[in-house]
């Protein structure tokens, strides 16, 4: 400790920056508004579309350009809302469309842009065009896939045609007495899949984009793209491809899960690409027509590192501007080294294509909170990072101060991959604890709302930790993260500096530095040992006598100290900005 051996990596990622004049979305800070649970204005225990409106200064206070909602649109709530039964209305429990106007008038009043919730690969199945469907309607006969099923050669019956199974378990095909077929729905039962190789459903899902684009929403973020498409029926057979076994059984060993097949035929299908560039298309399309700010596209895909760089465009085509970036999320965990923090940077920054932006996602309401993760000590680091890194930073609502899941008991488990496991299984598949109510301050449900019962539990204690608290105390994760949103905002380093790493043990530092404005040094002691480390010669160019701009909770410096660089002390788990005034 304290000595600086074991310097193994130096190196060099440039990001082609240095745009002289940014569009609102290029480096912006995005927030994700978990809707149900962000602030409930009525007293029914559910969030809604004025408790948002009345929190949108917040959001603005916080730093953020760009706010995502997730899905606030007519659903039976099988999915909580990533169940459509119709695109072109709000939830009733959400409010009503004059309220989402009402919001985006708002959003935009002051500077915020307002990005909807797209989710093109399924509607609900009370969907009216789901039921047209099950009528044989000839328009909407093939909207879904349907299929009669094959005939087990040796029981006699009719079974699934194919043995492909759901991202929620268990068989992805579902018998309809109606139809008298199968249909197909890669996540519940009550979310059929659209048919896209049908026109009819490309040009109706075009039109939705447009209804929303004329209401003013400034883009959308598209669910399950790698999902959109499915093998063809093989004419050879007259049903669909198995897909084969993952050959080593042991990470995922029951059949009925969805990680037990290889999904060569149901996942991210070559054809996916132009339908997002098809998208794409439209929302330049509009802008051009009516001269409006950009509309971005922001894509849900877990999919490979090429497909991602795909997702971006084609060289022809331009596809989303922001193919999250789900690496960390999916490759980092407690554990992981500070070499490999700095891998996953450098991977994105010195392959994504020319004249893109990077984008940094650690959090979403599909994946446990940052501060449950990679440990709450950790929360303010992890912060950091995101925030000071080239690029896009996307920002799930919570995570600015420093929340962890929530405790949720199967009797209140509500989300359907908790509900299709067990009480003693559950816990692995909720989504409930990363879903539970917003802290707002000390009042019952925490500020959330005022009613008996909220649709999932308050989950953590908030007495003394909520947003008032945080906003109140000398010093906080959220005044922390404030504090990094600003240094964004105001100094060119972290909007056209490039990346430079150092990794010394398990100490991941890079600097930052723009023609303009002053140079920037983070240091992510990501490791559990507490390091003291000689930071000149470390970086070309930094001379002088650094200070601390900010630091994790408990560092223990203080903003505006200088330090010593040839004896920096870091605590393990802390993250610490220092400045190199010109
Ligand atoms: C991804 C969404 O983020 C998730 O919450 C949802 O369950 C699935 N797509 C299905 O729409």
């Amino acid at each position: 400790m304290g000595k600086l051996i074991g310097i193994f990596l130096i190196v060099f990622a440039v990001c082609h920056l240095g745009y002289s004049e940014l569009d609102w979305w290029e480096n912006g800070n995005f927030y994700q508004i978990y809707p149900r649970s962000f602030k409930d204005s009525n007293g029914d225990g559910i969030g809604d579309l004025n408790g948002i409106k009345e929190k949108l200064d917040y959001v603005k206070d916080i730093g953020m350009q760009g706010v995502w909602l997730s899905p606030i649109f007519q659903s039976p709530m099988a999915d909580f809302g990533y169940d459509i039964s119709d695109y072109t209305k709000v939830q009733p429990e959400y409010g009503t469309s004059d309220d989402l106007l009402a919001l985006i008038e708002k959003a935009h009043s002051i500077g915020l842009h307002l990005i909807l919730d797209f989710v093109p690969n399924h509607t609900s199945d009370e969907h009216e065009w789901f039921k047209r469907s099950i009528a044989n309607d000839s328009y909407y006969r093939d909207f879904y896939i349907w299929h009669d099923g094959v005939i087990n050669a040796t029981t006699g019956a009719r079974q699934p045609p194919s043995n492909w199974v759901s991202q929620f378990r268990y068989s992805a095909w579902e018998w309809n007495d109606q139809r008298q077929q199968y249909y197909l729905h890669q996540f519940g039962v009550k979310q059929p899949d659209l048919n896209y190789r049908n026109p009819n459903v490309v040009e109706e899902m075009k039109n939705i984009l447009r209804f929303w684009l004329e209401r003013g929403v400034d883009g959308f973020r598209i669910d399950a793209v790698p999902f959109l498409f499915e093998a063809d029926i093989d004419p050879a057979t007259g049903t669909y491809p198995d897909e084969p076994v993952i050959a080593d059984t042991s990470s995922c060993p029951d059949p009925n899960d969805w990680c037990h097949l290889n999904h060569i035929y149901t996942n991210s299908l070559p054809e996916i690409f132009d339908i997002v560039y098809q998208w794409r298309d439209v929302v330049d399309q509009w802008k051009r027509d009516y001269d409006t700010d950009t509309k971005v596209l922001l894509t849900e895909a877990y999919t490979s590192f090429e497909n991602l760089m795909r997702m971006y465009g084609d060289g022809v085509h331009n596809g989303s501007n922001i193919p999250f970036n789900f690496e960390m999320m999916a490759e980092l965990n407690n554990q992981s080294s500070a070499e490999k923090y700095d891998y996953y940077v450098r991977h994105w920054l010195d392959n994504m294509p020319q004249g893109v932006y990077a984008n940094w996602v650690l959090g979403n309401h599909d994946n446990p909170r940052l501060a449950s993760r990679f440990g709450a000590q950790r929360a303010d680091l992890m912060n950091i990072f995101l925030q000071t890194l080239p690029g896009i930073a996307v920002t799930y609502n919570g995570e600015e101060y420093g929340l962890e899941d929530g405790y949720v008991s199967w009797e209140d488990s509500v989300d359907p991959q908790a509900c299709n496991a067990d009480p003693s299984t559950y816990l692995k598949y909720s989504r409930d604890p990363e879903r539970t109510p917003f802290l707002w301050d000390n009042s019952k449900n925490a500020g959330f709302s005022t009613a008996d019962h909220t649709w999932l539990p308050v989950g953590q204690s908030y007495e003394n930790n909520n947003i008032d608290a945080q906003l109140a105390a000398e010093n906080s994760h959220l005044k922390i993260f404030k504090q990094l949103t600003a240094l964004r905002k105001s100094e060119p380093a972290f909007s056209s500096g490039d990346y430079e790493s150092v990794v010394v043990n398990n100490v991941l530092l890079y600097k930052r530095s723009a023609d303009t404005g002053n140079t920037y040094l983070m240091i992510l002691n990501i490791g559990d040992q507490d390091e003291v480390l000689n930071l000149n010669g470390l970086f070309d160019d930094l001379s002088g006598t650094p200070e601390v701009v900010l630091s994790s909770l408990y560092s223990g410096r203080i903003n505006g100290e200088i330090v010593d660089a040839d004896s920096f002390a870091t605590k393990a788990y802390n993250g610490y900005v220092l400045r190199w005034t010109d």
